[in-house]
């Protein structure tokens, strides 16, 4: 099941609520990225209590391990990795697509060798819906082909644009027809593509409502593309996806992309940018970011943002639990030592998940376009 309320608009921008099979949403909303069934170093605890509503998935991971067997012991993906609010899963097409050499593409659906013992696998659009059928998650992706903006160098021309853009329309219809008959009680979402041709957008667009999905997404972006042709997709295609239905912009972005997606539309975002960053010692936060790796933190005796409420930033306030410093954060990263990435994380999510929180505050209150003016104007001071 799947309904959506929309409570507030203000220009493009919405706020809504979506009730999925496992809960409630409060959209716009970010939604952490959990490919192995865990958003890397942080427990289903720590995201409950920074906010998190929705996480991922990813079919084709969980497909390798743990296996189909496991999670229908499990009864699904929930069960297992102990995270009983909603899940979303990617049908696997666009991992499959990061296999590069390792794939072959027919009509029927992809060929390729498992990256993890290299058994040859097969993935159709039938095989992706059973799978996330048995991973119970309450939005499942359609499977699709991301459409790339170039390969080795050579940039994707409109007719190869369509011809994938229509193999994915293709791919829409069996999932479609696949997901009735497994019976499947979560919603299906459709994937807009089109590469980076308004055209080859809309009529994606226009066949995808045709078939009246529950919700959209728009794929095919953050593939490669320069900034302003990504924005200038961003700009495009959202609002003309139907009001009354969620719209989900996949893969994107920083946080400026995220504000910038909600002008225009978009309701929900997933993203690596602020787990995988954190990893690496890139920080986000209200006055723009920080590269813990930078020598000049060795010293720092200050919390990666004071204005921050994280468990990093803010410890337990009363407790005897004190906020971490960027020198102690710094000096974790350069022993390699687990704690950091875990901090830097939560930190990082912290901040991505507040961001939205606010978000929808502005928008309630109708005041989201004084708000991203604050916002860009507060990113662009520099953290000292
Ligand atoms: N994640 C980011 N972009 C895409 C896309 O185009 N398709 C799918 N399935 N997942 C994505
Ligand atoms: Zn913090």
């Amino acid at each position: 099941m799947l309904e959506f309320d929309l409570l507030a608009t203000e220009g493009h921008a919405r706020r809504g609520r979506l009730r999925l099979n496992h809960g409630v949403v409060e959209t716009p909303i970010f939604m952490p990225v959990g490919t192995y069934g865990t958003v890397k170093g942080v427990s289903a605890r720590s995201l409950h209590e920074m906010g998190a509503q929705i996480i991922l998935g990813n079919t084709f991971h969980l497909w390798m391990r743990p296996g189909l067997d496991v999670m229908q012991q499990f009864g699904g993906l929930h069960r297992f990795e102990g995270w009983h609010k909603p899940i979303l899963t990617d049908s696997g097409g666009f991992q499959v697509w990061s296999l590069g050499e390792m794939r072959k593409i027919s009509e029927e659906g992809v060929k390729f060798a498992s990256p993890v013992n290299g058994d040859r696998l097969f993935l159709t659009p039938e095989v992706s819906m059973q799978i996330q059928t048995v991973l119970d998650s309450d939005i499942v992706m359609q499977f699709d082909e991301c459409t790339p903006y170039e390969t080795k160098g050579h940039i994707t021309t409109e007719a190869e644009a369509r011809k994938s853009m229509e193999l994915s329309l293709r791919w829409a219809r069996r999932c479609q027809a696949e997901f009735a008959r497994l019976e499947n009680r979560n919603a299906l979402f459709g994937i807009v593509q089109g590469g980076m041709f308004e055209n080859l957008r809309e009529a994606s667009l226009e066949a995808l409502v045709e078939m009246n999905f529950p919700g959209y997404a728009v794929g095919g972006v953050s593939v490669g593309e320069p900034k302003d042709e990504m924005l200038r997709i961003m700009a495009h295609t959202p609002h003309r996806l139907p009001a009354h239905k969620p719209r989900y912009l996949m893969g994107v972005g920083t946080p400026e992309d995220l504000v910038e997606g909600v002008a225009q539309g978009v309701d929900m975002f997933d993203c690596v940018m602020p787990t995988r960053n954190a990893r690496n010692g890139h920080l986000f936060t209200r006055f723009g970011d920080l590269r813990l790796r930078n020598a000049r933190y060795k010293t720092d005796e200050r919390p990666i943002d004071p204005t921050c409420r994280c468990m990093a930033c803010a410890g337990e306030p009363g407790t005897g639990v004190g906020a971490v410093s960027r020198a102690y954060l710094h000096h974790l990263d350069r022993c390699g030592e687990m704690l950091g990435p875990m901090l830097t994380t939560i930190h990082n999510l912290h901040y991505y998940l507040n961001l939205m929180q606010e978000v929808r505050d502005a928008l309630d209150a109708g005041r989201f376009e004084a708000f991203r003016a604050q916002f860009k104007a507060d990113r662009a001071v520099g953290l000292q």
